[in-house]
C-alpha cells in the first residue's frame, strides 16, 4: 500500500448526468434507469460522497427535475450543487456548463460520468492520489484507463512510441488501426480545476458526432506543455458504462455478484444458488443465514442470525430477527418479525405488520398494520388488518377482520389466550377480551367480554364463562 498523499488543494467533484441516453431507447433519462433497485446516478453520487469532497456538482439537462430529485435523495444528507446544460452538445460542453460553480476554485476536480455506476470510492481515491503525487508536484490531468478484451464503444488511449499519452480518440473518429487499441478511457478523470476550464474554451466540435468532447482536453493540456498522467486500473468491471439495455442487465448481474460475494465471504451467509438471489446493497445480514433459490431482499432490510429464507420469498424494507423461518413464496413489506417466528408458505405481511417473538403465521395468511403477540398463531387462510392481538392467542382457519366499512378502516383488538374459532368474522371496531373464544362461523359485531364464549350470526354469548387460565 502506498502512503496516503496529503491533499495540497481541496477536492471538488463534478458528475455528468445531462445526456439523453439515446441508445437506451427509453422515455426515461439514462441515469435514472435502475440497477439493484437504485438509479444509476445514485451509485456514482454515493461513491463521490465517500471521498468527502468540498463541493459536489451534478450537471443536469435531459429530464433535469427528475434527475435533480434523484440526486438529492441519493446524496442525503450531503447537499449537492447543480449546473444546467440546456442543450446536450457533448461531455466537454457539459463540464463547461458548470464553469460558474468552480470559477474561483483553486482545487483538484474529479470528473465522473453518471453512467459508470460500479466505480468504487477506493479506486477514485487512488486516482486522486496518483494525480496529486505525479512527479512530486501533481499533474494537470490524470485519466483513468483500463485494458478491455472488447473495447468497442469506448474512447481509446493513444500513446506515442515511448508509451507517453498523446490523445484520446472516440470510437466513431478512430481509424481501423486505432480501434485495435484496447486501452480505453473510463470517462473518469482528475484535473487541475483552472486548467480544465481554460482548456475547455479551446475544444471544438469538429468530429464525427459534432459534439464538444471532454476527451479533447487532455490533448490540449499536453500540447500546452502540461503533464497528463494515466492511472491504469485493472478491474475492467468497475468502469463498465451503461449505454444500452444489454449493458444495464450486465451491470445488474455484476452488482448482484459483488453484493452476494461480500455477504458470503465477510458475513457468513449461505446462498444455495447465488445466481438466483437479488439482494439490495442496503440489506444487513447476521451470521448463518441461509438463503434458498429465488429470494429477493430489497431496500433497507435486516436479517438476523440463523434465519432461513426459503425459495421464492421477497422481503422489502423489513426487519427480520434471529432464528426465523420464512417458508416458500412469502411477500414481506415494511414489516418487523421478531426472533423465533415462523412465516408461510404463501404468507403476505405488509404495511407495518409486527410479529412478536415466537409467533407464527401460516399459509395464505395476510397481515396488514397488525401486531401478532408473542407465541400467538394464525396458521391458515386468514386476513388480519388493523388489528392488535395479544399473547398466546390462536386465530382459527379462515378468520377475517372486517376492518373496512366502505369509508373508513377500524381496529380489532384481541386479548391474550383467546381462541378465535374457524371462519370467524370480526366486524371492526370490535374487542375480544382475554381468554374469550368464538365459535366456528361466528360473526362478531359487539365486544366480547373476557372469558366469554360467543357463537352464531350475529355472535351472542353462551351463558357459561370460561376462566382466562383455562386451556
Ligand atoms: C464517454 C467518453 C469515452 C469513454 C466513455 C466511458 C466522451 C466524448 N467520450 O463516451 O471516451 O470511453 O465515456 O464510459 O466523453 N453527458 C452530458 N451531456 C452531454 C453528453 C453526455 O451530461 O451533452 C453525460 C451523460 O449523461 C453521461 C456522460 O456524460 O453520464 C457520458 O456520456 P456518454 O454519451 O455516455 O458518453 P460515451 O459515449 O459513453
Ligand atoms: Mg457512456
Amino acid at each position: 500500500m502506498s502512503e496516503p498523499v496529503r491533499r495540497q488543494k481541496p477536492l471538488d467533484i463534478l458528475i455528468l448526468a445531462a445526456g439523453l441516453g439515446t441508445r437506451m431507447r427509453s422515455a426515461t433519462a439514462k441515469v435514472l434507469h435502475e440497477v439493484g433497485g437504485r438509479p444509476l446516478i445514485g451509485y456514482v453520487c454515493r461513491a463521490a460522497a465517500a471521498l468527502d469532497p468540498e463541493k459536489i456538482c451534478v450537471v443536469v439537462g435531459h429530464q433535469a427535475d427528475d434527475v435533480r430529485a434523484a440526486v438529492i435523495s441519493q446524496l442525503e444528507p450531503v447537499v449537492p450543487e447543480f449546473a444546467v446544460q440546456e442543450k446536450q452538445l457533448g461531455t466537454g460542453d457539459a463540464v463547461l456548463s458548470a464553469k460558474h460553480v468552480f470559477s474561483d476554485r483553486d482545487s483538484v476536480i474529479l470528473v465522473l460520468s453518471g453512467d459508470v455506476p460500479l466505480i468504487r470510492p477506493e479506486t477514485l481515491a487512488a486516482l486522486v492520489s496518483c494525480h496529486e503525487s505525479h512527479r512530486g508536484r501533481g499533474a494537470a490531468c490524470t485519466i483513468l484507463s483500463v485494458k478491455l478484451k472488447d473495447p468497442t464503444g469506448y474512447g481509446r488511449i493513444i500513446r506515442d512510441s515511448e508509451g507517453r499519452f498523446t490523445r484520446i480518440v472516440e470510437e466513431r473518429d478512430a481509424t481501423p488501426e486505432e480501434r485495435e487499441i484496447n486501452e480505453v478511457n473510463a470517462g473518469i478523470y482528475c484535473f487541475d480545476t483552472r486548467l480544465l476550464f481554460s482548456a475547455l474554451e479551446k475544444v471544438s466540435n469538429r468530429n464525427a458526432q459534432g459534439e464538444y468532447y471532454l476527451t479533447d482536453v487532455p490533448e490540449i493540456l499536453r500540447n500546452e506543455g502540461h503533464d497528463v498522467a494515466i492511472y491504469k486500473h485493472t478491474d475492467q468491471q468497475e468502469i463498465e458504462g451503461v449505454n444500452n439495455r444489454l449493458q444495464l442487465s450486465e451491470i445488474e448481474r455484476l452488482l448482484r455478484r459483488r453484493i452476494i460475494r461480500k455477504l458470503m465471504l465477510d458475513y457468513g451467509v449461505t446462498f444455495i444458488d447465488p445466481k438466483s438471489a437479488y439482494i439490495s446493497d442496503e440489506a444487513n445480514f447476521g451470521r448463518d443465514v441461509i438463503i434458498y433459490p429465488n429470494v429477493t431482499v430489497e431496500g433497507v432490510s435486516q436479517i438476523g442470525d440463523g434465519t432461513v429464507i426459503r425459495s421464492g420469498s421477497r422481503i422489502t424494507n423489513s426487519k427480520i430477527g434471529r432464528s426465523v423461518t420464512i417458508l416458500d413464496n412469502c411477500v414481506i413489506t415494511d414489516s418487523v418479525i421478531e426472533d423465533n417466528c415462523s412465516v408461510g408458505p404463501f404468507a403476505h405481511l405488509r404495511g407495518g405488520a409486527l410479529m412478536k417473538n415466537g409467533s407464527k403465521v401460516g399459509n395464505f395468511v395476510e397481515l396488514k398494520k397488525t401486531v401478532l403477540g408473542c407465541g400467538s398463531k394464525a396458521n391458515h387462510l386468514t386476513y388480519l388488518g388493523d388489528a392488535e392481538i395479544g399473547e398466546n392467542t390462536n386465530i382459527g382457519a379462515g378468520t377475517i377482520t372486517c376492518n373496512y366499512d366502505g369509508v373508513r378502516k377500524h381496529q380489532t383488538k384481541i386479548g391474550n389466550k383467546v381462541k378465535i374459532g374457524s371462519d370467524t368474522m370480526l366486524v371492526a371496531p370490535v374487542t375480544v377480551g382475554d381468554g374469550a373464544s368464538t365459535g366456528a362461523g361466528a360473526v362478531v359485531t359487539k365486544d366480547v367480554e373476557p372469558g366469554r364464549l360467543v357463537i352464531g350470526v350475529p355472535a351472542r354469548p353462551l351463558e357459561k364463562k370460561r376462566s382466562a387460565d383455562e386451556e
